[in-house]
Parts: structure tokens; sequence; C-alpha cells
């Protein structure tokens, strides 16, 4: 994955409240961005549209519907993801039949499937509540495992946990990390912020960026500086590879 450019490697998350601004806002973007996430919001209203548009004017898709349900409904839920063209699919790593689903769905696809191990938001009292005595990270581990296993092509880990998740599955499976900031940016909601920098150091092959670009006064200008700082990143990884 080493030979993905900068550019391509940022994902700029859709998060607007309409199909008309989300395409107001990628054609602000302009050629700043290749690679959109579209997620459950913007699909309840359009977004499958917006997707196969965007497919087809040049733009990678990240349909980021984190898919739960039984073997056969995550399997042809998949299969009909496939069709809009999309480059990444979300489905929860939760359990191998999930996973191994969602993996024959996309057989003879273009699809790629991403697996969330343990939502962002979730900490340790949470992981209680729904009986499980391990810690976010331990959980986060362990999935990654049965995803490495069930074979889909990537995961969702944020910075903290990226070069974890790296030494469990390996260099062949992708590692998409969100909650990503410059130094000048608000967190939000988000806890576990990373730089971009320090993101893509850490291993992290695709970023995923919403809020410090769409809310941005100069949203193109602000992928641009994404960009920037993704190439950064790859330069400390290589220095840091080489010494
Ligand atoms: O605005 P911000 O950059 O925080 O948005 C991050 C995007 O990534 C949001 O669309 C959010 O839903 C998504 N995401 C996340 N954490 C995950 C998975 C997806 O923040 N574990």
């Amino acid at each position: 994955m080493s030979a993905l450019a900068s550019r391509d490697r940022l994902i700029v998350g859709l998060d607007v409240p309409s199909v008309a601004d989300a395409r107001r806002m990628v054609e602000r973007i302009g050629d700043a961005a290749t690679f959109y996430k579209i997620g459950l919001e913007l699909v309840m209203n359009g977004g499958l549209d917006l997707a196969r548009d965007l497919v087809g004017s040049g733009k990678q898709i990240f349909l980021d519907m984190k898919l739960l349900d039984i073997g056969n409904t995550v399997e042809r839920a998949t299969h009909s993801a496939a069709a809009t063209g999309a480059t990444f699919l979300t489905v929860h790593g939760h359990d191998s039949k999930t996973l191994r689903a969602a993996v024959s769905g996309k057989a003879g696809t273009g699809l790629k499937l991403l697996a969330v191990t343990v939502l962002t938001n979730l900490g340790e009292d949470d992981l209680r509540e729904q009986g499980l005595t391990a810690s976010p990270e331990q959980m986060v581990a362990h999935r990654a495992a049965l995803a490495r296993n069930a074979g889909v092509d990537g995961v969702v880990a944020s910075a903290l946990e990226a070069a974890r998740v790296r030494e469990i599955v390996g260099p062949n499976i992708a590692i998409v990390t969100p909650g990503i900031r410059l130094p000048e940016n608000d967190a939000g909601d988000q806890t576990r912020v990373a730089t971009p920098q320090v993101a893509i150091a850490a291993g992290a092959d695709y970023l995923v960026a919403a809020r410090p670009i769409v809310a941005a006064a100069d949203p193109r200008k602000a992928a641009q500086i994404f960009v920037e700082s993704i190439e950064e990143g790859l330069s400390l990884r290589s220095l840091g590879s080489s010494g």
C-alpha cells in the first residue's frame, strides 16, 4: 500500500445535511480530494444515487454502513452495495459469521470490506454493559484477528491503535483511521484524536476527516493541508524504517 499517492489516502467524510450540500461540497473541494465517505445520514436521503454519480465522475466512495445482521442479509446487502461502484464498505467485526457473509457477498466485485472493531465512542463501561469483560484495547486486538482470519480487506482503527492492529493484521490489510485533526482544529466529540502525520507514521493507510474539512471556511484549502500533512507522515515513516 506504500505506492498509494498522498492525495488518494485522504477520505473526506461528507457529513452534511443533504445530498445537495454534499454535491456543492465536492464541487468546492475540486481535485484536492479523490475519495469521499458517505454515511447513514446521507444514505437515508438519496446518498446511494450520490455515490453512483461520484463514482461516475471518477471519485472513490467509502459507504459507511456498518452492517450487522444474519449472514444471508449481510451477504445480499454487501452484494447490492458493490453494485454502486463503491471502493469501501464497513461491516461490524463482532463475529466471524457476519464477516464471512460480507466476504462472500463481495465475491467477484471490486468492493473492499472494512471491519469496524470497537466503535470509538465506546469505553470499558459500555463493553461491561454488553457482557464483555475485555478492555476496549483487548477487544480491538481480538476483533482485528477475527477480521484478518475472515479475509476482509481492511480494519477501521483509531491512530492510537494503529500500530497494534498492524502487528496483528500484517502488511496487506488496510488500516483506515478516523478522528484526525490538525493542531489548530477542535476535537469536537472525538476523544482519541491524532494529527495526520502521527496517524500515518503509526501505520494508517487511509485517513478519514469530516468536520476539519467540510466545516472549514475553505474546504479545498483544508483538504490540501491534510494531503501535505499525509506526505510529511509518509516521510516520517520512511525515516523510521531506515533508522
Ligand atoms: O468530523 P470527524 O472528522 O470527527 O468525522 C469522522 C468521521 O468518521 C465521521 O463520519 C464518523 O462517523 C466516522 N467514524 C468515526 N469513528 C469510527 C468510525 C467512523 O469517527 N470508529
